[in-house]
């Protein structure tokens, strides 16, 4: 088995401590470790380094390198311009064998139980060998968030893995609410399995376009990918496969899950700041404070609090997903 995770997203809803030079996947924020390094430990637990891939923009070639030190130089993939998930999936899926399975892994997420998570690993790499389908996990849904893609589960094949009716990317959130009454809709957790040759058919059927453009392209060649990419749509894994092929499984997934969208997401891991030893709070409460420094805040409830190397971010809980704004206004000043 290969994995591949995906690592080339420019994460911009964690300014200030992220930004276009340091997306979210090199960021500490639940231990000492970055995002991708806790993402290429959960794979080391069963795997050896050589068998775990990266595939992430030509701009973070060093700083990857610098994360997993262990892993070959020629596991890094690295692609000349971002073209999203798409693209980076077919790439990376090329650095396999034939026959062999793939696992692919966004690169920040929050997932604490290595051991649970490979339990549910386990099931989809059998059903990749055994059905030939594009294997999804499927996370129970709390909220009708719009920000993830929700999957019908229709006939089970065991006891944990159902053959997938509709896949459904980011719905408005009239969908997301009738997706939730139902009671079979699961969150696509953004972790694929497949097996490379089942994976290249659907693609050809599904997704012609950026199959005829990569087939013949080695994930090592860094010039022809340059030639070639600014020709290819910049598109999704979930609009470009998994909504349009009727070969799609999704295996209940067993773990605890997050994937850390934006600041209220840490918050909800980490708890509220208010008992901070470097916390005051007066007349107010449920607030979350990242900082060094001491932090008085009066009257205020539900905010957030952030303090990083190139600026001090203060929000509503309610309206921390517009940070991203702050991040997109900084770029355009350059
Ligand atoms: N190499 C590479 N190239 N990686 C990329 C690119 C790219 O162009 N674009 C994004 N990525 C990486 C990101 O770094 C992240 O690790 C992963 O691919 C997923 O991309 P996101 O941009 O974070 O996707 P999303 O969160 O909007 O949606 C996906 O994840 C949700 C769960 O978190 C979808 O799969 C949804 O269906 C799913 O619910
Ligand atoms: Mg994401």
């Amino acid at each position: 088995m290969k994995a591949i995770i995906l690592a080339g997203g420019s994460g911009e809803r964690f300014w200030p401590l992220s930004n276009s030079k340091t997306p979210k996947q090199f960021l500490k924020l639940f231990s000492d470790k970055t995002l991708i390094r806790e993402t290429y430990e959960r794979m080391r637990y069963k795997m050896e380094p050589k068998d775990i891939f990266i595939i992430t923009s030509e701009k973070y070639q060093q700083l990857t390198m610098k994360e997993i030190p262990e892993i070959p130089k020629e596991n890094i993939i690295l692609e000349p311009i971002p073209r999203n998930t798409a693209p980076a999936c077919m790439i990376g899926t090329l650095a396999a064998q034939d026959d062999e399975i793939v696992t692919i892994l966004p690169a920040d997420h929050y997932i604490p139980d290595k051991s649970k998570f490979w339990d549910t690993l386990s099931k989809a790499i059998q059903g990749a060998q055994e059905f030939n389908g594009l294997f999804t996990f499927g996370i129970t849904p709390t909220r009708p968030e719009t920000g993830y893609g929700y999957i019908e589960a229709g006939k089970p094949i065991s006891n944990s893995t159902y053959k997938v009716n509709s896949f459904k990317e980011k719905p408005d959130p009239e969908t997301a609410k009738t997706f939730l009454s139902k009671g079979n809709f699961y969150w696509n957790s953004g972790i694929f399995v497949w097996k490379k040759s089942t994976f290249l058919k659907q693609m050809k059927k599904h997704s012609s376009d950026i199959y005829n453009k990569l087939i013949n392209i080695s994930p090592w060649d860094t010039e022809s990918l340059r030639k070639i990419m600014p020709t290819i749509e910049k598109i999704s894994i979930d609009y470009a496969l998994l909504e349009r092929s009727d070969k799609v499984y999704v295996v209940k997934a067993d773990f605890t899950w997050s994937d850390v969208g934006h600041w209220v997401s840490v918050r909800e891991l980490q708890g509220y700041s208010d008992n901070d030893e470097n916390v005051e709070v007066i007349n107010g409460k449920n607030v979350f404070v990242k900082s060094d420094k001491f932090v008085g805040i009066v009257g205020l409830s539900n905010i957030i609090v952030v303090e990083g190397e190139n600026g001090i971010l203060i929000t509503k809980e309610e309206n921390s997903q517009d940070v991203r704004k702050i991040s997109e206004k900084l770029k355009k000043m350059g």
